[in-house]
């Protein structure tokens, strides 16, 4: 599946240095002495790079949310020639949300695993919108992606200008060539592609298939922990940053594409943009294994709600309130006492984006399946399906401590109201008897057997009296 040119990249090494933390200031040398020292814009830097900041947050922006990084390379990325539109244009990218792009709708939605394409696919024409809300112009929204793809990206890098890129990769790894340098994600981690960063996604593995939580005008946090303390959940140290790699090769024709307001935009240069040989600051590229989550959960009784397996928190002004939280269900014990242990049935008035990267998930026997997707909008019910339902029932009070194996599935929570796109209702692969799977729950109402006060229930009214 290798292209040629793709295939002149030198292969990642098995073993990949990183720094590790998060939103740390890291800094980091390809090249001892490159970063010069004692200040950020010298007349001349060492080796005679040049000195480009990337801004993540406003000059302005309070100390403890700024977010920058300063990348000394061979070349600025100035040197290019001009955008122009994309041809041919993508058509399934959307990064403001309206009536002539995306539809409303309350149902509960439901896909199926969507094939890999057999003809070349690369991630950026792999890559289509499925949902969202709010706009990349007016810096406040989200919009939710997947991916199908089959071959690695062929002299040219990648670039969204619109927001954050949170990479969940379900099928094939992924070898993310970045200006900080460069991630190995497996399925199973997660990777966060700042907006503005440059990069390139190979396709090790040939057929892969993902998701992507898109975030305008914020970026992602981890959550406080409150009465939980000091440590839990998503470990800082687990968090890992790229070494400084470049490459110093003429590259002829090679092509930036920047999306923009959604739409593609296409620059030549003459040069690789993976020519930082050095760079620091806290505006960075990360990844994080799934795996090193430390769950918390109950251990007495009734379900938590699933705030409590935060990873990641893209915040809006208001505490508490997310524009996007990345949530995950990893495995774990279930240990609660009397109580229904699966999700409980809920309408929320946050909307709720739901995908699956392995194994099967607690609250759906069947039918949510691994690269499927649901989604469960505001105040839209959701909950067990029927047969989860009667076969935790029939457990009875007995159950015993269980554990959850094999599991990972995630969710991507918004307090924006997402419409999907077109080519997501209309899809092949949309589940249309989603709601069957809950038209069997049946009425367990057994008032007449504790009703002692006579009352008519024949007409099935219970008013008290
Ligand atoms: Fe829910």
């Amino acid at each position: 599946m290798e292209s040629k040119s793709a295939a002149a990249r030198p292969a990642f090494p098995a073993e990949l240095e990183y720094q590790s933390g998060f939103g740390n200031h890291f800094s980091s040398e390809a090249i001892a002495g490159a970063v010069p020292r004692g200040q950020n814009s010298p007349l001349v830097c060492p080796y005679g790079l040049y000195a480009e900041q990337i801004s993540g947050t406003s000059f302005t922006s309070p100390r403890k949310f700024n977010q920058r990084s300063w990348l000394y390379r061979v070349k600025p990325s100035v040197t290019h020639e001009p955008f122009r539109p994309r041809v041919p244009s993508h058509g399934k990218l959307v990064s403001e949300f309206n009536e002539s792009n995306s539809s409303a709708t309350p149902t509960q939605l439901r896909w199926k695993p969507v094939k890999v394409p057999e003809s070349p696919t690369d991630f950026i024409d792999g890559l289509y919108t499925v949902c969202g809300a709010g706009s990349s112009y007016l810096r406040h929204g989200f919009a939710i992606h997947m991916y199908t793809a089959n071959k690695s990206m062929d002299d040219c890098a990648f670039c969204s200008a619109d927001g954050d890129f949170l990479i969940v990769p379900q099928e094939g790894r992924l070898w993310i060539t970045t200006e900080c340098g460069r991630l190995q994600v497996s399925p199973g981690e997660i990777v966060v592609l700042p907006q503005g960063f440059r990069f390139v996604v190979d396709l090790p593995d040939g057929p892969s298939r993902g998701y992507v939580a898109e975030i305008f005008g914020t970026h992602f946090h981890l959550p406080d922990l409150g009465p939980i303390g000091a440590n839990g959940l998503a470990a800082s140290r687990d968090f890992l940053v790229p070494v400084a790699w470049f490459e110093h090769l003429p590259r002829p024709g090679y092509t930036i594409v920047q999306k923009f307001g959604g739409e593609l935009f296409t620059a030549r240069q003459d040069f690789s943009p993976f020519n930082v040989v050095a760079w620091h600051g806290n505006y960075v590229p990360y990844k994080y294994d799934l795996s090193k989550f430390c769950p918390y959960n109950t251990v007495l009784v009734d379900h938590g709600d699933p705030s409590i397996n935060t990873v990641l928190t893209a915040p809006t002004e208001r505490p508490g309130v997310a524009l996007l939280d990345f949530v995950i269900f990893p495995p774990r014990w279930l240990v609660a006492e009397h109580t229904f242990r699966p999700p409980y049935y809920h309408r929320n008035c946050m909307s709720e984006f739901m995908g699956l990267i392995h194994g099967g998930y607690e609250a759906k026997a069947d039918g949510f399946l691994p690269g499927g997707a649901s989604l469960h909008s505001c105040m839209t019910p959701h909950g067990p399906d029927t047969k989860t339902f009667e076969a935790t029932i029939a457990l009875g009070n007995e159950a015993g401590p269980r554990r959850i194996s094999n599991t990972m599935a995630f969710m991507f929570e918004s307090c924006l109201m997402p419409r999907v796109c077109p080519w997501a209702l209309e899809s092949p692969y949309m589940d249309h008897n989603y709601y069957q799977c809950w038209i069997g729950l049946k009425s367990h109402f057994t008032y007449e057997s504790v009703n002692k006060d006579g009352q008519d229930v024949a007409n099935g009214h219970g008013d008290h009296k």
